[in-house]
């Protein structure tokens, strides 16, 4: 192997990753290209040369320094044609792709239809690849809401409100589950379960006439809007609400450790099963030992199982 493609979206932790993957390769004399904006660029022939010294200084940084897109074009037979001739024409002969479910699912497609091997690298802050107990990006996430909704709850408790949170994750109550857990929230609405907002109401409403005064509810953007429910809230309950959306500043910000070392481990990992050939894969940790899965797999959605942590949440609040 001489020659080798990287292609990434954007989350915290994606850096390190390319960090890990260029500095591997290279010590096994693999030049590194980083195509520029995502599949658009492997469409459009966007490569430069990343080397050593490309790639010194960004383990702390967020994002990704190769720019991404979520490219329409790439999900056509003829983007899919254009790429692969790129790809032969600049001589790759492996391709690492960094990101969530829709770059693995374009890195299958590539997979599929050349014999180039390709290997993906789990990152996203929804946390929703099958197999994969962890994505790189969703222990930043999880710690940006937290650090919010720390401050809020000081507002909360000093003005006696009722706040929803709106946390990400396009289909994917993780990040709400994790941080209602951590963050001592009496509420959190998930896409994987069923809620009945009167009775959550109707919670709050006894809840309030005993004399609890401040509610943190989290509500996961896959369930609903948080400005719907508290309009839902205080027309049940009487009660002021307010709400906020926590939007992008959850997928940014520097990497956590936990996130800064998955990364670097999986990117030094992917180069090294890329190298024995191995393809249409992405790379994990299961039990401290790298472990592959098989990107027809990844890239079905994965469901979590709520039950458990719903339960401890409510015992915990209640
Ligand atoms: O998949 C990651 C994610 O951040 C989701 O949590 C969110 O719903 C979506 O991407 C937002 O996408 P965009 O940045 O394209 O608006």
């Amino acid at each position: 192997m001489k020659k080798i493609a990287i292609i990434t979206r954007d989350c915290a932790g994606v850096n390190a990753a390319l960090r890990a993957v260029v500095r591997t390769a290279n010590k096994h004399h693999i030049q590194t290209f980083g195509v520029i904006k995502g599949y658009d660029g492997l469409i459009d022939s966007k490569f430069i040369t990343l080397n050593r010294s490309s790639v010194s200084g960004i383990v702390n940084l967020g994002g990704t320094i190769l720019k991404t897109s979520r490219s329409k074009r790439f999900f056509t037979n003829d983007g899919q044609k254009k790429a692969i001739k790129n790809l032969h024409k600049n001589k790759i002969d492996g391709v690492i792709v960094i990101g969530g479910d829709g770059s693995l699912k374009g890195a299958h497609r590539l997979a599929k239809r050349t014999k180039i091997p390709v290997i993906g690298i789990p990152a996203t802050i929804d946390n929703d690849i099958t197999g994969v107990d962890l994505t790189i990006g969703s222990d930043t996430a999880v710690n940006v809401v937290l650090d919010a909704l720390d401050k809020i709850r000081d507002t909360a408790t000093s003005l006696e409100r009722i706040f929803l949170i709106e946390v990400m994750g396009r289909e994917s109550g993780y990040i709400a589950m994790q941080v209602a857990l951590a963050g001592g929230c009496e509420e959190v609405l998930l896409p994987e379960r069923k809620s009945d907002i009167k009775t959550m109401c109707e919670e709050i409403k006894q809840g309030n006439a005993k004399g609890k005064s401040s509610w943190i509810i989290i509500v996961a953007e896959g369930r609903a809007k948080a400005h719907d429910i508290a309009r839902d809230v205080t027309f049940i309950t009487g009660l002021e609400t307010r709400v906020a959306v926590l939007g992008h500043i959850q997928r940014g910000g520097h990497p956590t450790g936990v996130d800064r070392i998955l990364a670097t481990k999986l990117g030094h990992y992917a180069v090294e099963i890329l190298r024995t050939g191995k393809t249409d894969v992405c790379v994990s940790i299961k039990n401290n030992k790298i472990v592959t899965i098989p990107l027809s797999r990844a890239t079905q959605r994965k469901t979590i199982d709520v039950t458990e942590t719903y339960k401890l949440i409510k015992l915990l609040t209640k």
